[in-house]
């Protein structure tokens, strides 16, 4: 996660979520996974960026605390949960939901000898199965997590101008679903995309906007803040695939000019327009809407060659060195593009020529000539780790860069769910073969776990050692 103070008056935080994975889920549960893979052809090569080291720091650090620190809280173990869940019926007393159906199954597929299960059978082991997952709790190796109170993130997010805005793929979209799930818990109810919004037709934007009910209004007194603040989003999702534009991407991959494109998959390319306007205070709320907007951003799983077939294709190690160097500038534009003012020109020109090197093919149309899937081989699933690193380098090389800042330039914290993710292979949707997605709410709600407590930790919110 990563801290950054904004542009046009307040400020604007945002967390880098990178964790291992991606997919699609609909806004209430999950549907398919599709994705587009193709091979190509070569093409020219530049040198790779070799940035200079920087020291990858922790943002806080008292290693005293009983509070477990920004680095800390990620490593750890999964432990069984005490006391256990000993049917669905007590864990769903434990999740009850007034507003939405509660958390009812994980799907199951075959038995332990590759046997498919029969219809009839399944309706209890699918149960069955979501009470084991869920029996285990994640705990930090050293120091001790808030106890995830939701209701006062909700409060967290109406003291700031655009609440939180979560940026990423189908995995994502799934965190995302099991945080509504969340919001409903608290008897909210919210409305999606009403018309006196901006962005609203624009697709995969999707925000949300809390009912002025007596709860939410209860909410809104204990934050401070006035019941106009309940018009704005306390939520917003934008869904972007890969996070960048053909252009972007062509340009960072340096790929071959006649090679297709052909992804299909949600993109917004004007995130960051949109995360500014969520982000800017509006007059009348200056003085009560003051914290920042959190930007919760995850662009990893997809940063494969499989993906991205337009790299050249070379010896892997080439590939994996060109993704590599993708995955950075990847990192560098977003970091760039919430630091720069709308109508900021580039720094210089060879930011300029490196965007704007595939203008003239955005206008190409797309051929056919897919050669299908070099798949699985290629989807890049061993270099999660090593880009991970590279996103907490920049964030780090960003800060360190930002020690006497103009303005309020936007805070990067580095938030790290990567090993809690690895941990957990049991938890996916269908383990052996969607190795990316999750049952929800498992492992994303600890993600949001991790959030609070990091959120509350830079923010000096946590209680006072005992
Ligand atoms: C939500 O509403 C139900 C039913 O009215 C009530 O029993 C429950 O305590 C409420 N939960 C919260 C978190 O306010």
């Amino acid at each position: 996660m990563v801290t950054v103070r904004p542009f046009l008056s307040r400020r604007s935080l945002l967390w880098a979520l990178l964790p291992v994975i991606a997919l699609v889920t609909t806004m209430l549960h999950f549907r398919s996974f599709e994705d587009i893979y193709f091979s190509h052809d070569d093409a020219s090569s530049d040198e790779p960026f070799h940035p200079p080291p920087a020291d990858v720091e922790v943002v806080v650090t008292r290693p005293t605390s009983q509070w477990c620190q920004v680095g800390e809280c990620s490593t750890g173990r999964w432990v069984p949960r005490t006391p256990e869940f000993q049917s669905l019926g007590e864990l769903q007393a434990a999740y009850m939901n007034y507003m939405e159906d509660p958390w009812s199954h994980c799907p199951v597929y075959q038995d332990v000898n590759g046997h498919l299960i029969p219809d009839d059978e399944k309706p209890a082991l699918e149960a069955q199965r979501l009470v084991d997952l869920l029996n285990w709790e994640w705990v930090p190796d050293r120091g001790r997590m808030l106890d995830l109170d939701f209701e006062d993130f909700v409060v967290r997010l109406l003291r700031s101008p655009g609440g939180m805005v979560m940026i990423g793929d189908s995995i994502t979209r799934q965190h995302h679903v099991a945080i509504t799930y969340m919001v409903r818990q608290a008897n909210l109810t919210f409305a999606y995309n009403p018309d006196h919004l901006e962005y609203t037709n624009i697709e995969h934007v999707h925000q949300f906007v809390l009912h002025p009910s007596p709860t939410a209004l209860a909410l809104a007194e204990k934050a401070g803040v006035p019941a106009s603040r309940l018009q704005r989003p306390f939520l917003t999702l934008i869904q972007n695939h890969l996070s960048l534009s053909e252009a972007e991407l062509r340009a960072i991959t340096q790929a071959d000019p006649n090679q297709a494109w052909r992804h299909a998959q949600a993109r917004v390319d004007d995130w960051d327009k949109i995360v500014k306007h969520l982000a800017t205070p509006i007059p009348e709320e200056e003085n009560t809407v003051t914290e920042d907007t959190v930007v919760l951003f995850n662009s990893g799983a997809h940063w494969s060659r499989g993906v991205l077939y337009i790299i050249p294709q070379s010896t892997m190690a080439e590939e994996h060195a060109r993704l590599s160097d993708a995955y950075r500038k990847m990192a560098r534009i977003h970091i760039e593009r919430l630091r720069a003012r709308l109508t900021t020109p580039y720094r210089d020109g060879a930011q300029a020529e490196t965007l704007e090197a595939g203008a003239s093919v955005r206008l190409m149309q797309t051929a056919k000539n897919n050669e299908d899937r070099k798949t699985f081989a290629r989807w890049d699933w061993d270099q999660f780790a090593p880009h991970n690193d590279i996103f907490r380098e920049e964030i780090a090389r960003e800060n360190a860069r930002q020690s006497a800042p103009r303005g309020r330039p936007p805070r990067w914290h580095y938030l790290d769910v990567y090993d809690i993710a690895l941990q957990r292979p049991d938890a996916h949707w269908e383990p052996g073969k969607d190795c990316l997605h999750w049952c929800t709410p498992v492992v994303v709600d600890e993600w949001t776990r991790q959030l609070l407590h990091q959120l509350a930790l830079v923010e000096g919110r946590l209680p006072e050692d005992e």
